[in-house]
């Protein structure tokens, strides 16, 4: 794919990649690779020191990291990145992600909660998702919050009526159940992340016509809501499993698509 050519990219990728023999051993040393186009030599160090507190997240990176390269050099001048990642692995890739695009480029970190699954009570009960949002170019970035969703006030009586009834625009934390078992949107394939998630992102982060990709498509979640939103997508998966719910998805929503065997 061109460089530059994609709006908006989102990615969920597994964590569990079964990858833990492929690492190879970093050197901190001034790079002359393509990543000196982003933060070079500095990047190098960070990813070194980083990497060396935690050798699943390591491994982890090593797998992911050429495709967050990928990712950045796809991303056009106002285009944005968003990583869904769990609560373990968010802050590792945080830093390096700040290294890798600039720390300038970091946009949010989202907070998605919800409510969903059994409650250990030996700790407060994990029921977040990280998604970290970093932008191609922190001066040219498109973002558009007139078109996201809003949100009923906690307490309504305390604003206008206009304002109660226009609801208030998101934050960074966004509350939202998880796809229901029994409902409509439930496709079956493990994973599987709301549409409610995706419209928001894809709204405000993309105009009608623009391209969004997601190489870890699972379900065709964000192709499926893509497709609805007007815009363009390409979606990738390496399991056949995920390729057939997505095409199925895709007919029962009667989005066009073509389909590209690797
Ligand atoms: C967490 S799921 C994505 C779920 C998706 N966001 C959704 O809403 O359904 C991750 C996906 O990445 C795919 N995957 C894993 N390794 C991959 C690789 N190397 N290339 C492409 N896809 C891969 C898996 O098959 C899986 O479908």
């Amino acid at each position: 794919m061109p460089t530059g050519s994609v709006q908006l990219i989102y990615i969920d990728p597994p964590f569990n990649t079964g990858r833990a023999q492929t690492r190879t051993n970093r050197k901190a040393s001034p790079s002359n690779s393509g990543r000196l186009g982003f933060q070079g030599k500095r990047y190098e160090q960070v990813v070194q020191s980083v990497l060396s507190y935690d050798d699943e997240f390591a491994d982890y990176w090593s797998f992911l990291e050429p495709r967050l390269e990928e990712a950045w050099r796809l991303l056009s001048e106002t285009g944005t990145l968003y990583l869904h990642l769990d609560y373990r692995e968010s802050h590792y890739a945080k830093v390096l992600l700040d290294a890798l695009f600039g720390r300038d480029s970091f946009l949010n970190e989202i907070i998605w909660a919800y409510d969903y699954g059994a409650r250990s009570k030996s700790r407060w009960p994990a029921k977040h998702d990280n998604i970290l949002v970093y932008v191609k170019n922190p001066q040219s970035y498109y973002f558009d919050s007139k078109e996201v969703d809003r949100e009923p006030y906690m307490a309504p009586g305390l604003v206008t009526k206009e304002k109660a009834e226009l609801g208030k625009l998101p934050t960074d934390v966004w509350w939202h159940t998880i796809v229901s078992p029994t409902g409509k949107e439930k496709t079956g394939y493990p994973t599987q992340k709301p549409e409610g998630i995706l419209r928001r992102i894809i709204t405000a982060s993309s105009k009608a016509g623009d391209l969004v990709l997601d190489f870890f498509a699972g379900s065709g979640t964000t192709a499926a809501v893509a497709g609805k939103l007007g815009r363009k997508f390409v979606t990738v998966d390496q399991n056949p499993e995920s390729i057939s719910t997505v095409t199925a998805r895709l007919d029962q929503a009667q989005i066009s698509y073509r389909l590209i065997s690797g």
